[in-house]
């Protein structure tokens, strides 16, 4: 891990309709680390990430990315800072009339100026590190739960970010294909080498991911530490939350 930040959020709060998601949230971000924020569903988890990328504004705080404000940044300017991103997001989102190949080829097209033999190269790299070698020409349609995430991660990588975001990256697989998409993580980690932040309820398996973790509750960062931290954490809510139980200071509704 490198001592340079990437991603400093500051104070960041944001509420809808009178109900606040965000209370002032802190967090940093080394570069080439892997982050991942826990709590429970609808902590704000997905509202936080969309902060760093700029789909929503804060109400107040700073989200800077590489030391740039991207809160105050706009049009052109913040379309150059979201090109160090590489997104996966929850659900995955594949564009269904477009083929595996044509969905990672995507980001390629719009955002570079590569010619068709680079990005064909591209392309192909990625789909055979994703495990997806010879599937290019499948819809997503034709192919399994499984197979859309690697599609999904495959186009997340291929423009080679210097900053990747996963929301929830396993929700909705088998443990077995969740475990399979957690290790081809580490691994495009590994290959690829960017500033990584994981929003999961994966436990305890997010901890074998992730170099620390940090756990949303009440609208703000409670902990953050090393898998190891957490795992040992006295904070009241980090431990209901890690152990899943009924009991404690989360309200468990249903
Ligand atoms: N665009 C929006 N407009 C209004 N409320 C929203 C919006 N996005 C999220 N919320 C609310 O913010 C809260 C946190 O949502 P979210 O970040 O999606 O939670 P999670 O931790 O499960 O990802 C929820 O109560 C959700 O309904
Ligand atoms: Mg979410």
């Amino acid at each position: 891990m490198k001592e340079k930040t990437m991603i400093e959020v500051i104070g960041l709060e944001k509420r809808f309709d009178g109900l606040d998601v965000l209370r002032g949230v802190n967090l940093k971000i080394s570069e080439g680390e892997v982050m991942s924020v826990i709590g429970k569903s609808g902590s704000g988890k997905s509202v936080f990430l969309k902060h760093l990328i700029g789909l929503l504004k804060p109400d107040s705080g700073n989200v800077l990315i590489d030391g740039e404000d991207i809160a105050k940044l706009s049009g052109k300017k913040l379309d150059m800072i979201r090109e160090k991103f590489g997104v996966l997001f929850q659900g995955g989102a594949l564009f269904d009339s477009l083929t595996v190949y044509q969905n990672v080829a995507f980001p390629l097209k719009e955002k570079t100026r590569l010619d068709d033999n680079t990005i064909k190269d591209r392309v192909m790299e990625a789909l055979e590190h994703v495990g997806l070698k010879g599937m290019g020409r499948k819809y997503p349609a034709e192919i399994s739960g499984g197979m859309k995430k690697r599609v999904a991660l495959a186009r997340a990588l291929v423009t080679e970010p210097s900053i990747v975001l996963f929301d929830e990256p396993t929700t909705g697989l088998d443990p077995i294909i969740a475990n399979s998409i957690h290790r081809l993580i580490i691994d495009s980690h590994k290959k690829y080498d960017f500033t990584g932040v994981i929003i999961s309820h994966e436990i305890p398996e997010i901890f074998e991911v992730a170099d620390r973790v940090a756990m949303l509750h009440d609208g703000i960062i409670i902990q953050v530490g090393t898998p190891d931290a957490i795992k040992n954490s006295s904070n009241p809510a980090v431990r209901q939350f890690i152990n899943g139980s009924a009991e404690g200071p989360i309200e468990s509704l249903f």
